[in-house]
């Protein structure tokens, strides 16, 4: 059985699998964002939605009439924004350069996939980079005890085209994901494929520490259920 990297297949049924499973996830977003533009009185000539993965939550800003551009590291999600009208870019969070500034940026549901605090630390100095002076910065993450609560956990989906079962197992601090995918053409047995890829969770404390290291202010950070149970929600200022 052929094993791709995270996204590769999912991204064929990323946009159906949310529709199905969390269809109110990327409206709470957009109310978080319009909820922190209004906080902060920010009226954005440019955003970077940096993982922006099939471009769902920047479809629904560019549709109110934002200028909102998409980052990602993998191109088939980026395939799936571009179908939809989205600019997008590949990079990866932690060393992209896109040789210009933005007045906002966010990244959702995406944390957990960068572990080292190394890697934290030049993430968050790279998008400070990415950011015009003032510049506001919201990301979400799982906390490290919400990660132990999905181990061992299995999710299963199944649409016309495509049905998966997701299995989580610890290694070391961390959940590997493994998803068992059937790709179903028509009348012909299922193509069985498996995409293999690392997640973790964060605790504030890490967050704060790492964030120290760059020239982002915090202005707020909650571990209030604002988006999912056990996320955190972090909004700095450059
Ligand atoms: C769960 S999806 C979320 C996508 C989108 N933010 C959303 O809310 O629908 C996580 C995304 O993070 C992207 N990603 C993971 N690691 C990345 C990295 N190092 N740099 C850029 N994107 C990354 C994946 O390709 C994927 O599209």
């Amino acid at each position: 059985m052929k094993t791709y990297n995270a996204y590769d297949i999912f991204s064929e049924f990323y946009d159906e699998f949310i529709q199905k499973n969390c269809p109110d996830l990327h409206n709470k977003y957009f109310k978080l964002v319009n909820e922190t533009l209004d906080k902060y009185n920010l009226k954005p000539n440019s955003i970077l939605d940096c993982t922006c993965g099939t471009g769902i939550l920047a479809k629904k800003l560019k549709d109110e009439g934002w200028n909102v551009q998409g980052l990602d590291i993998n191109s088939n999600m980026l395939k799936k924004a571009r179908e939809k009208g989205l600019e997008v870019f590949t990079g990866d969070i932690r060393n992209f350069d896109l040789k210009q500034k933005y007045d906002f940026i966010f990244s959702f549901d995406s944390l957990g996939h960068i572990a080292a605090k190394e890697d934290l630390i030049k993430t968050f100095k790279n998008i400070s980079h990415h950011l015009n002076e003032g510049g506001i910065f919201i990301f979400d993450g799982g906390t490290k005890s919400k990660a132990l609560t999905m181990i061992n956990n299995t999710y299963t989906f199944d649409s016309d085209k495509y049905s998966f079962i997701w299995k989580n197992y610890k290694i070391n601090d961390r959940i590997q994901v493994e998803i068992n995918i059937d790709i179903k053409p028509n009348n012909e047995m299922p193509i069985k494929v498996v995409e293999k890829f690392e997640l973790c969770g964060h605790d504030v404390n890490e967050i704060e520490e790492a964030l120290k290291e760059t020239d982002l202010t915090i202005n707020f950070i909650t571990t209030d259920p604002l988006v999912k149970t056990g996320s955190f929600v972090c909004c700095c200022r450059k």
